[in-house]
């Protein structure tokens, strides 16, 4: 009876952690992956303890929070370590995706697994958003009345909508309540569909730098990449451990050590760092509706960047027009990261407005023109 479980679980981990046929020729930007699932597991066996002693109320929110930094035993590490893990989790799936977006990962046979890996996108972005609201600072309560509120713009049931999503008039206590049961919901919903990713990826095979096809050349995981991933991950604690030790409120906002109070409103309501280049698309926009619908189309766009490419070369390697436009790109988002974090003044919202322009010039006339201009060079044997 045991044999019989046994041997299927046992089959899947030989299949896909120690025989998988791994192209011989990625290189460390194809570690990204397995970190991505470390800071998975970081965040949620460190929130499964936080949680522990942290209070879901309006009153007492704050407070626990602190009392875990200053009373619970190495609480202070559970707190820092979730806390920068969020950053750092964005850090290591923007490199994942800007990967994907240089070496041409999302072109066809790995186009599914792309389309997945937007959706755990758009998760971890809702459950880090909703993670902020809970030490209850000013910018949890504000920053949550903010973004909620852009639902409002939804016309003729937008209000209605805010009114149930907050449980009440405003964001308070129903709110932070709901934000906490879904915030510890979710990341267990993106472990099952981060399954899902790596199933698409297996049954076509990892792509490598050349954009070639993967089945030329392969070898075993284990030894080989397993040795590479824990390389990887021994960097990679060092560089986790550079803010959680010594830098542990650098990625914060400080007014966020300030008790959220609905009655004065701070100076500047900015968002975490990851959410910068999309508010900068946001409020580039000078219409409420429009701004929201730029904000949605601005991420779902790289859902359907495989349609939109047109193209079946993948690596940059080998489209040297592309590589350019993926270091322009690249410039927009930061230029965008860098606006989003300004006052709404002059000169920030004029840049904000040209480089949200360009951004979605980039993806919806440079990238399908380049691959038609591509097709087109390569019919007639031009070398450009
Ligand atoms: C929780 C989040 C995620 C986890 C745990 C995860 C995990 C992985 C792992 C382990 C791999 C194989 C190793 C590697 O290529 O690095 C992989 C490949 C891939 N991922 Fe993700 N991923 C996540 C999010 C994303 C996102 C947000 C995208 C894109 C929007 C994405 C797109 C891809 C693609 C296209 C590949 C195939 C790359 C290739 O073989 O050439 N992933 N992912």
């Amino acid at each position: 009876m045991v044999q019989f479980f046994k041997r299927p679980l046992l089959d899947i981990v030989h299949n896909h952690l120690i025989e998988y046929p791994t192209p011989v020729n990625i290189h460390y930007f194809w570690n990204f992956g397995f970190l991505a699932f470390i800071c998975l597991a970081v965040q949620i066996i460190t929130g499964i303890f936080l949680a522990i002693h942290y209070t879901p109320h309006v009153d007492l929110a704050f407070y626990s929070v602190e009392h875990i930094i200053r009373d619970v035993n190495y609480g202070w590490l559970l707190r820092y370590a979730h806390a920068n893990g969020a950053s750092i989790f964005f850090i290591i799936i923007y490199i994942h995706i800007s990967r994907g977006l240089y070496y041409g990962s999302y072109v066809a046979p790995r186009h599914f697994t792309w389309v997945v890996g937007v959706f755990i996108l758009l998760l971890i972005m809702a459950t880090a958003f909703m993670g902020y609201v809970l030490p209850w600072g000013q910018i949890s309560l504000w920053g949550a009345t903010v973004i909620t509120n852009l639902v409002s713009a939804v016309p003729l049931v937008g209000n209605s909508i805010v009114t149930w999503l907050w449980g009440g008039f405003s964001v308070d206590n129903a709110t932070l309540n709901r934000f906490f049961s879904f915030h510890y919901l979710f990341p267990f919903i993106i472990v099952a569909i981060a399954f899902v990713h790596m199933a698409f990826l297996h049954q076509k095979g990892s792509g490598n730098p050349l954009g070639i096809d993967s089945a030329v050349d392969k070898i075993s995981m284990y030894p080989y990449f397993i040795i590479k991933d824990a390389f990887g991950l021994v960097l990679f604690l060092l560089f986790f451990s550079l803010f959680v030790y010594f830098l542990p409120n650098l990625l914060g906002h400080p007014d966020n050590y300030i008790e959220a109070n609905p009655i004065v409103t701070p100076n500047h309501i900015v968002p975490e760092w990851y959410f910068l280049p999309f508010y900068a698309i946001l409020r580039s926009i000078p219409h409420k509706l429009g701004g929201v619908i730029a904000i949605i189309i601005s991420i779902l766009i790289l859902a359907f960047l495989p349609w939109i490419t047109n193209i079946n070369v993948r690596s940059s390697l080998f489209r040297p027009l592309y590589k350019k436009l993926f270091w322009i790109l690249f410039s927009i988002v930061l230029i965008l990261g860098w606006i989003g974090g300004k006052p709404v003044e002059m000169p920030y919202v004029v840049i904000g407005q040209l480089i949200t322009f360009l951004y979605f010039v980039y993806f919806l006339i440079f990238i399908p023109f380049l691959g038609r201009l591509e097709k087109f060079l390569v019919n007639y044997k031009t070398v450009y």
